[in-house]
């Protein structure tokens, strides 16, 4: 029984000898946005919006989980394949580095690239990178366990503050990779201003992994963001209760109802929340009453499908040179390697 408690103890403190847990500074990195000025000017504007971080309180985040394994919502699914095909490339391409990534949540399709790295050899140290701290911990303790001699350098904040702040790698490269085709979420200025960040934060010769989705059968993107159990549709109404908590707000959502389309110019995803009846809301705390028309929507999402050859030259362009592509057979997601 002694002889058990102690060998407990020995993994113990060896797993945390290999995690170190780092909360970025605030002031750093691109603009800080004071909590909820976002929410007033979407708010005020015509036509109304909300920003996506929104979506994100501890049940928005579980329903994305959710999203994610649904039968419609191809994208997890399809870049897992592409990640269990191709991952040994793209290590052997690369070679050892550090992999730092941007957004990663439960860290489930890093495992791919875990093991890949972890043949070459060398130590492997990941760095994730999230705005939260509880699921970044749970899922780096998760991840020590499995992978006995990997290292664990976390860092929790934006992506925008990890990038301002990210320190040089004691290993010969690094590569930064951003997964999930989260980059679809950010209009063109926005994607624009984050790869000269990724510019920035990469020295010379190292590398850029992204995943990004792809153009498709307008049916499919739209069963995508309308499945049939209605995961989708509460994801997006309960950015209202969020907002009712964090900001006593007054939102009924049973006013409000989701629609989601497929924008054919502009090849995006619209989430919008649209109101069925005319009334007012009041944000007590942003100190903020907001009139609806009947039929009005407040856009909470856009989800941009990409054109590999264009998204690549956006890389040249910015000093990414792209090295590999990877897809899966139907082309409906690809991964980009690039290098600066
Ligand atoms: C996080 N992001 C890449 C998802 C997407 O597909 O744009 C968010 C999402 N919205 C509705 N379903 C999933």
């Amino acid at each position: 029984m002694l002889a058990i408690v102690q060998e407990t103890k020995e993994n113990l403190s060896s797993t945390e000898e290999r995690l170190e847990i780092n909360y970025l500074d605030r002031s750093y990195g691109a603009t800080t946005i004071i909590d909820g000025q976002d929410i007033i000017s979407g708010l005020t504007q015509t036509p109304k919006s909300l920003p996506p971080r929104y979506f994100y309180d501890d049940r928005g985040s579980q329903l994305f989980e959710q999203i994610c394994e649904l039968p419609e919502y191809y994208p997890t699914r399809t870049e897992s394949w592409i990640l269990r095909q191709f991952a040994g490339e793209i290590a052997h391409k690369t070679g050892v580095c550090e992999l730092v990534e941007l957004g990663s949540g439960s860290s489930t399709k890093t495992r791919q690239l875990l093991d890949a790295y972890q043949t070459l050899g060398n130590g492997v140290v990941y760095a994730p990178i999230d705005v939260s701290g509880g699921i970044l911990i749970e899922s780096a303790h998760q991840l020590l366990r499995d992978y006995p001699t990997l290292q664990i350098q976390g860092l929790v904040g934006t992506y925008q503050q990890a990038l301002a702040q990210l320190k040089p790698t004691s290993l010969p490269s690094r590569m930064i990779f951003f997964l999930g085709s989260t980059l679809g979420n950010l209009t063109p200025q926005e994607c624009d201003r984050f790869f000269c960040q990724i510019v920035e934060a990469l020295d010379t010769g190292e590398y850029f992994l992204l995943g990004v989705d792809l153009q498709k059968p307008k049916q499919v993107l739209e069963a995508a963001y309308n499945d049939a159990q209605g995961v989708t549709a509460e994801f997006n109404l309960n950015m209202l209760d969020h907002l009712n908590q964090r900001f006593a707000a007054k939102f009924d959502r049973k006013r409000f109802e989701h629609w989601a389309f497929y924008n054919e110019q502009l090849n995006q995803i619209e989430m919008h929340l649209r109101c069925r009846e005319a009334h007012t809301v009041c944000l007590e705390a942003l100190d903020l009453q907001v009139e609806f028309e009947a039929g009005e929507t407040i856009k909470t999402e856009i989800s941009r499908k990409f054109n590999l050859e264009v998204i690549q030259g956006e890389l040249q362009a910015k000093g990414l040179k792209p090295l590999a592509v990877w897809s899966d057979p139907k082309q409906w997601f690809g991964l980009i390697l690039s290098q600066k």
